[in-house]
């Protein structure tokens, strides 16, 4: 059931996760219960997702040419994704990352770029171009330049962004907005973009998707609360969250996104779409660790 293919531009990371009973306040030094190191990156978890839902996947990257980075390609070939498009840049290390997970699943992440920061244009734009892919998945631990060339490389291809994390200027993101086909946005992200306060209510949601006049499909991720989807400024369909006992939820927005390009790639229609990210993203939280296991 693969469908399209899938190419994902993204990051590649190597994580550090503490888990902690509470998070810690600004000035708090904190003891860990646990630390784990592991696989992640935004953009090769939402890669390892898209497979793991039964997606054909590749992915255009770029990891230092350390042990970090050949690690990182290894555990996503074994995951059958196509890595010919990842490069191994000297000089920069592979991109990094710290995530403390509090006892009730919630996450606090710091991502240091390293090498996602030296993706070349010109490499986005031969490796997209060579895949020609059916669904662009991206993010934005790397250069938004990137994406702008991948976005041009595949014109017919449905550009699905997820803005995380978004920059501190979302003016930034102006240019790459008109290529994108569905933006997938969390509460946090939402708010960033339009520069109001994080909406709780339906309501406030409604008044930042209208305030924000994405001309797309818009997909608003909510967590326990499930998520809406919006065409253009108007509210087309709201998909709960399943029932799970969550203990880690980072990476959950990972998966919901992988899981919602590989049915984009089939085909389905949008809400049968979220539906299904919405139950990937559910089983994601209850295991460690920000990227679905292996198998
Ligand atoms: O979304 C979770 C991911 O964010 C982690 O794997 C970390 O590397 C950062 O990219």
């Amino acid at each position: 059931m693969s469908g399209r293919s899938i190419c994902v531009v993204g990051s590649i990371n190597t994580d550090t996760t503490y888990t902690v009973r509470q998070l810690p306040s600004p000035g708090e030094t904190i003891l860990a219960d646990t630390s784990q190191v592991s696989h992640g990156g935004k953009g090769a978890n939402q890669a390892a997702a898209a497979a793991a839902s039964g997606g054909s996947v590749a992915m255009v990257a770029s990891v230092g040419d350390d042990e970090n980075g050949t690690g990182a390609v290894h555990d996503l070939e074994v995951r059958g994704i196509d890595v010919d498009g990842i490069a191994h840049t000297p000089g920069a290390p592979t991109g990094s990352a710290v995530i403390v997970v509090s006892g009730d699943g919630e996450n606090t992440i710091v991502v240091d770029p390293g090498a996602n920061h030296a993706l070349e244009t010109a490499w986005v734009e031969q490796h997209v171009g060579r895949l020609d892919p059916g669904v662009i998945l991206a993010q934005l631990e790397i250069p938004t330049t990137a994406l702008v060339a991948a976005a041009s490389a595949a014109p017919s291809a449905t550009f699905v962004l997820n803005p995380a994390p978004m920059p501190p200027d979302a003016s930034a993101l102006e240019d790459l907005l008109d290529t994108v086909d569905v933006l997938v946005p969390n509460r946090t992200e939402l708010a960033q973009l339009v520069d109001l306060p994080e909406p709780w209510t339906a309501d406030e949601i409604d008044h930042c998707a209208s305030v924000l006049g994405f001309d797309g499909t818009l997909v608003v991720t909510l967590g326990s609360d499930g998520a809406v989807i919006y065409a253009g400024s108007s509210r087309i369909g709201a998909v709960p969250a399943i029932d799970v006992d969550a203990i880690d939820t980072s990476g959950a927005g990972d998966a919901f996104c992988g899981g919602l390009a590989h049915r984009l790639a089939l085909g389905e229609p949008m809400e049968d779409a979220v539906r299904r990210a919405t139950e990937l993203a559910g089983a994601s939280t209850t295991h460690r660790g920000a990227r679905l296991p292996l198998g």
